[in-house]
């Protein structure tokens, strides 16, 4: 195959647009200063006429149920759909610091166990420190027997060392650390994420074994091409967690293997993460006493639900305008609460800041809070407690009234399993709730 004559261009390291000239500033994305030299590879010209493809008929495949390898961690069994499909490529993204390394470990701790080699290839962190993390999370001897380190940062090398090893599991800390040949860009920018990932993704397919890629996410997204390797892998999976709680969220983003429904509640501990099985436990504040301000709700997470404790704060405005805060619930929806309580209830809410916490560090985005946060700012506005056996759900529209939500059976029956005795919900058809329910249509028939 003879190729044209490399010529000279510029390329951007974050977006990775081409120019032949230079200029201080990307003209696709705006960066400064992230243009540098580049030899373009030169377009093959004369290639050799290209055999067909073979077409099968579907009579003649044969569907199979998707073989899985378990990882023995639950909550990420769950959250794969039944656990690792042999040959695919999985993602794990989060922020620095949130745990995705530790995960990777405890991933690799748990296959070695079962007897399973595992490969694992770091460019971020030496053998030596790995191998503290090891000992920690790990007692058993035979464990670190088990699992083979890499320390490179070529994708190639990583890739050939994959197909020599033949492991039941590779991973590979971090696609932004990674550099394959095919590409001149530095790591972690968008050419080389990309062409190191579909490396990584022939050595999966082609070798039927399972690569899982950790992958740094900032505040503003992905370092390099977010959307573009979300596509080209299988499935992916977040990390996510509030860096002043313990708790982590395991989301599935895409799966093509499984639903994306899934999610898997661990705790970060000194043992390493640690599976949460009953996630209520977590959020709800470990006060029982009933308290003016404070309203248990259910939350759905997927196809989880979970209480979750909202607590109100009022108090007098002294100085300029009212304020209005919220911490894990959006601020412009409270604003819209605040006014439908005033306008519909008529309270008088003009004068008061209003603080709202959800216990916890969870960040809620659902509209089924709504009837428990209008709850709690009643509850303590008028210093009254409601029942501390009590949950309340339900979506609250601009005229006061309050709406269906989904899943109502489910939440019911996780309020149940924790030991509430009765719920404010909206008028809906229950089928056998566990507890005694109160439906209500109107705000204005929720009494304090
Ligand atoms: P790490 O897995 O290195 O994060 P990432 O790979 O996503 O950047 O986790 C880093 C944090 O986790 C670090 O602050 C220490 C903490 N940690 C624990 O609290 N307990 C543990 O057992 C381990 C291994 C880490
Ligand atoms: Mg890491």
């Amino acid at each position: 195959m003879s190729m044209s004559k490399p010529t000279l261009l510029f390329e951007c390291s974050t977006c990775g647009a081409q120019t032949p000239k230079w200029a201080g500033r990307c003209f696709e994305c705006g960066g400064w200063g992230t243009l540098g030299q580049t030899v373009s590879d030169g377009t093959p010209a004369n290639l050799p006429p290209v055999p067909s493809a073979n077409a099968v008929p579907f009579s003649e495949i044969e569907s199979s149920d998707i073989p899985r390898i378990p990882t023995h961690i639950s909550e990420l069994d769950q959250v794969l759909g039944g656990g690792i499909v042999p040959g695919s490529l999985i993602l794990i993204g989060g922020e620095p610091g949130i745990g995705k390394s530790t995960l990777l470990l405890q991933i690799a701790i748990r296959l070695a166990e079962k007897q399973n080699q595992i490969l694992y290839a770091s460019g971020e962190e030496s053998g030596q420190q790995i191998k503290m993390r090891l000992d920690r999370l790990s007692t058993e001897p035979n464990v670190s027997k088990k699992i083979l380190y890499i320390g490179e940062t070529n994708t190639e090398k990583i890739c050939a060392s994959i197909v020599e090893q033949k492991p039941r599991l590779a991973i590979v800390d971090s696609i932004q650390t990674i550099r394959s040949n095919d590409v001149q860009s530095e790591a972690g920018s968008i050419n080389q994420v990309r062409a190191s990932t579909m490396k990584l993704l022939e050595t999966a397919k082609q070798h039927h074994i399972p690569i899982i890629i950790a992958g740094h996410v900032t505040k503003e997204g992905m370092v390099a091409g977010p959307k573009m390797l979300e596509h080209m892998v299988d499935t992916v999976l977040y990390l996510e967690g509030d860096n002043q709680y313990h708790f982590r969220l395991l989301k599935t983003v895409k799966n093509r293997f499984g639903s994306t429904n899934e999610l898997g509640v661990f705790e970060m501990t000194e043992e390493g993460l640690r599976e949460v099985s009953n996630p209520s436990d977590i959020f709800l504040s470990s006060n029982k006493e009933p308290m003016p301000g404070s309203v248990t709700s259910v939350i759905m997470e997927g196809s989880r639900a979970f209480l979750v404790q909202v607590q109100a704060l009022t108090s007098k405005t002294y100085f300029g305008y009212p304020q209005r805060r919220a911490v894990g619930f959006d601020t412009n929806r409270l604003q819209l609460l605040i006014a439908v309580l005033s306008k519909r209830l008529g309270l008088n809410l003009g004068d008061q800041d209003i603080h709202l916490n959800i216990v916890g560090g969870f960040k809620i985005n659902e509209p089924a809070v709504d009837l428990a946060v209008c709850a709690a700012i009643m509850s303590g506005y008028k210093n009254v407690a409601l029942p501390a056996d009590q949950v309340i759900f339900g979506e609250v529209g601009l005229n006061g009234e309050v709406r269906p939500i989904s899943h109502a059976d489910r939440r019911l029956k996780e309020a149940s399993k924790l030991g509430f005795q009765t719920a404010v919900c909206p008028k809906a058809s229950y089928a056998n709730p566990p507890i005694t329910v109160q439906q209500i249509q109107s705000l204005k028939e929720f009494e304090i």
